[in-house]
C-alpha cells in the first residue's frame, strides 16, 4: 500500500521541513487538504501554501479539495504544482467540466465520496478518473476515528473497475494508522492517507513502514 501523509497534522509553522521529514521517512505522495469553511466547517490552506512547499520535495502532490466550487480553483492549484487534484462528488461544480479542466491542465483527476455517499455516485465518471478517494471519516478535521463500514465501497469500486477494464486507484482517507490500516489493505485500497498516524508518531519512518507493509 502506498502512503500519503496528510499535511493537515504537521507543524504548520514548519511546513517545508515537515514535507522533507516525511519524504525522507518514505512517503509516496504528499496529501494536501484544502478546506473553504463552506463545504466543510474548517478552513486550511490555499494555492499560495501549496506553491510555497512545492520546492521541498519531488514527491507527487495529492491535493484534496473540500470546497464548494472546485472548478473555480483548478487553475490555481495546477499552477501551484498539484499532480493529482481530487474534489467531492457532493460539491457544487459541474463534475464532467471539472474533471475535463483538471485533465486539460495535465493534472490527474480524482473524485471523493463522503461517508454517506454511495460508491455508485462516481460510476458515471470512472472512465475519466485516475483515482477515487473513499472518505473513512466525515471530511473537515484530522484525528477522527476510522469508519471500517466504508470498506464495502472499495470492494464495489474495484469490482466495477474490473468489470469495465479500468485501472482507477482507490485511496482511503481518515483515521488510518497502524491499528486500522490492515482493514483498508484487506479491502485492497491502493493508497492510504494518514495525518495523525504519521505526523504525530514518535518515528515517522517506522509509522510509514508499518503502513507500507499492510
Ligand atoms: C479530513 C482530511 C484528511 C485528514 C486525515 O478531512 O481529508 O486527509 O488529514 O487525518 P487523520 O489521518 O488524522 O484522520
Ligand atoms: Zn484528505
Amino acid at each position: 500500500m502506498k502512503v500519503a501523509p496528510s499535511l493537515l497534522s504537521c507543524d504548520f509553522a514548519k511546513m517545508g521541513e515537515e514535507v522533507v521529514r516525511v519524504d525522507k521517512a518514505g512517503a509516496d505522495l504528499i496529501h494536501l487538504d484544502v478546506m473553504d469553511g463552506h463545504f466543510v466547517p474548517n478552513i486550511t490552506i490555499g494555492p499560495a501554501i501549496v506553491s510555497a512547499v512545492r520546492p521541498y520535495t519531488k514527491l507527487p502532490f495529492d491535493v484534496h479539495l473540500m470546497i464548494d466550487h472546485p472548478i473555480d480553483y483548478i487553475d490555481a492549484f495546477a499552477d501551484a504544482g498539484a499532480d493529482i487534484i481530487t474534489f467531492h462528488v457532493e460539491a457544487k461544480s459541474d463534475i464532467d467540466a471539472a474533471i475535463k479542466k483538471i485533465s486539460d491542465r495535465g493534472v490527474k483527476p480524482g473524485l471523493v465520496i463522503k461517508p454517506n455517499t454511495p460508491a455508485s455516485a462516481v460510476f458515471p465518471y470512472l472512465d475519466k478518473l485516475y483515482m477515487v478517494l473513499v472518505m473513512t471519516v466525515e471530511p473537515g478535521f484530522g484525528g477522527q476515528s476510522f469508519m471500517a463500514d466504508m470498506m464495502p465501497k472499495i470492494t464495489e469500486l474495484k469490482a466495477e473497475c474490473q468489470k469495465r477494464g479500468l485501472d482507477v486507484l482507490i485511496e482511503v482517507d481518515g483515521g488510518i494508522s497502524e491499528k486500522t490500516v490492515s482493514v483498508a489493505a484487506a479491502a485492497e485500497a491502493d493508497i492510504c492517507v494518514s495525518g495523525t498516524g504519521v505526523f504525530k508518531a514518535k518515528d515517522a519512518a517506522a509509522a510509514i513502514e508499518l503502513l507500507h507493509k499492510a
